[in-house]
């Protein structure tokens, strides 16, 4: 099949690095955005999220005039969705006490509704979002036949996961292996000649719901993986053993690959997904669910962690170094930091945040550093919650010129003990039940 124009619905993280790729490729893309700011951001020439390389890639794409940007998508030869799929912050079902969370397809429903009349004969449209098993032919099927088309014979319609790892977007959106799933085989191989374009990795091609629970198992291991590491955290805590050390060791056994623990599961999708396999089955998934809890328990694990370093928390000071969900990227959603803040501001803490990707954060209530420098000055206590590569390399020395404090928790397992220990701090680790 050949695309002279497809136009993309959703500009975030993984839609502006996809059109912008496609428009570099020779793709005419219209990009398509219901919140004006991002469609205001671009005109002008800039970029409203952090992801090495795009800014590069979106102002060629731009400069060739093969990306221009709209908030209404116009007719093209294919479509693609890569717009939010987070579960609603105040609704849940329950099944046997297991209160569990609902996916929000509302955003994939209007952007599906806004390519109907768009839609024609060859057209091929793709779901990109990740979303709960069955999706594309229960939900987006339906709603694309209002046009009078049906799917897979008069248009071609499929499910392609995103597998990228943000801060690495743009090297993989072409490198990584894409599943392509069809809701007929002729879909799928559409499919397949859309993504060619730019697509180095293998180009796989299977059902559209066997591509949606590709997706979800991936993250859903990771999840239930790190929750295990969570657990053998608080195990070793128990036991006064160091969990880095037992999970280094435990690691030596050539079939064995714990990953590391720490203070919680965020972002967009590991912390999300797992819960759309359990709103759609959640008669088959009590290990996913209880995976789900332990992760985000973690928080208040790193509280207590705290508290026991404080004694009392009522307004102590303390320099919380990162919000976001995963090192050097700028990405807060559903970030376990920001929980630990929370929580210690209601504790009574007094709290300075020094996240660099996001100086300028907008936390509730949470005051935010302008600079390392200031989070650390007057601090009781520095709290280090995300292992950005700026905080590893710390030299503990400067710091302690730097800082009153002399107690650091590190959540992350980022910083040599001795050599904290050296300049003068008391180090307590996460997974470590002792102060060091
Ligand atoms: N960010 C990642 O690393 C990642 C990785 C793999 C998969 N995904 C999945 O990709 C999807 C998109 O994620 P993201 O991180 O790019 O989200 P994002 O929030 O960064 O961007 C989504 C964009 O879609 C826009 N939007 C919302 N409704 C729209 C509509 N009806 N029409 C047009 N635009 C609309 C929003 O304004 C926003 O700019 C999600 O399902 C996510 O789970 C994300």
């Amino acid at each position: 099949m050949n695309f002279q124009k497809i136009c993309v619905l959703g500009l975030g993280y993984i839609g502006l690095p996809t059109a912008s790729t496609f428009a570099t490729n020779g793709v005419n893309v219209i990009g398509v955005d219901i919140n004006p700011h991002v469609i205001e951001t671009l005109r002008n020439g800039n970029i409203h999220i952090h992801e090495p390389g795009l800014r590069t890639v979106v102002e060629a794409a731009i400069k060739s005039g093969n990306l221009t940007v709209s908030s209404t998508p116009e007719e093209a030869d294919a479509f693609l969705i890569a717009v939010p799929t987070p579960f609603y912050e105040d609704q849940y079902n329950e099944y046997e006490g297991r209160k569990y969370k609902l996916a929000d397809m509302r955003a994939v429903i209007s952007a599906a509704e806004a390519i109907v009349p768009c839609l024609r004969t060859g057209n091929l449209v793709v779901l990109e979002s990740t979303s709960p098993p069955r999706t594309t032919i229960d939900l987006i099927t339906p709603i694309l036949e209002r046009s009078g088309l049906e799917a897979g014979s008069d248009f071609f319609l499929c499910y392609s996961p995103e597998r990228v790892l943000p801060g690495q977007i743009l090297r993989e959106l072409i490198e990584n292996a894409r599943v392509i799933g069809g809701v007929t085989p002729e879909s799928a191989k559409a499919g397949h000649d859309l993504y060619a374009i730019f697509v180095k990795g293998d180009i796989i091609e299977t059902d559209a719901t066997t591509a949606e629970m590709v997706k979800l198992m991936e993250n859903t291991t990771r999840d239930v993986n790190i929750a295990i590491a969570n657990e053998f955290a608080r195990l070793a805590e128990k036991f006064g053993v160091d969990v880095w050390e037992a999970i280094g060791l435990a690691n030596l056994h050539p079939r064995i690959n714990i990953l590391n623990p720490g203070p919680g599961v965020g972002g967009h999708c590991i912390s999300v997904d797992p819960w759309f396999f359990v709103e759609a089955a959640p008669e088959l998934t009590p290990l996913i669910y209880y995976a789900r809890q332990v992760n985000d328990g973690q928080p208040h694990f790193v509280v207590e962690k705290v508290k026991q370093a404080l004694d009392d928390l009522k307004d102590k000071k303390i320099a919380a170094l990162g919000l976001a969900y995963k090192p050097d990227v700028d990405d807060l959603r559903e970030s376990p930091a920001t929980e630990v803040v929370h929580l210690l501001h209601e504790a009574g803490a007094q709290i300075k945040v020094w996240e660099p990707f996001k100086p300028h954060a907008e936390m509730k209530g949470i005051d935010m550093a302008s600079s390392l420098d200031q989070a650390l000055a007057n601090a009781d206590l520095i709290l280090l919650l995300v292992k950005h590569t700026e905080f590893v390399s710390l030299d503990p020395k400067e710091i302690a010129s730097k800082t009153t404090a002399r107690l650091a928790v590190d959540c992350v397992n980022a910083w040599n003990v001795e050599e904290w220990k050296n300049a003068g701090f008391n180090i307590i680790r996460f997974g470590v039940n002792k102060s060091q």
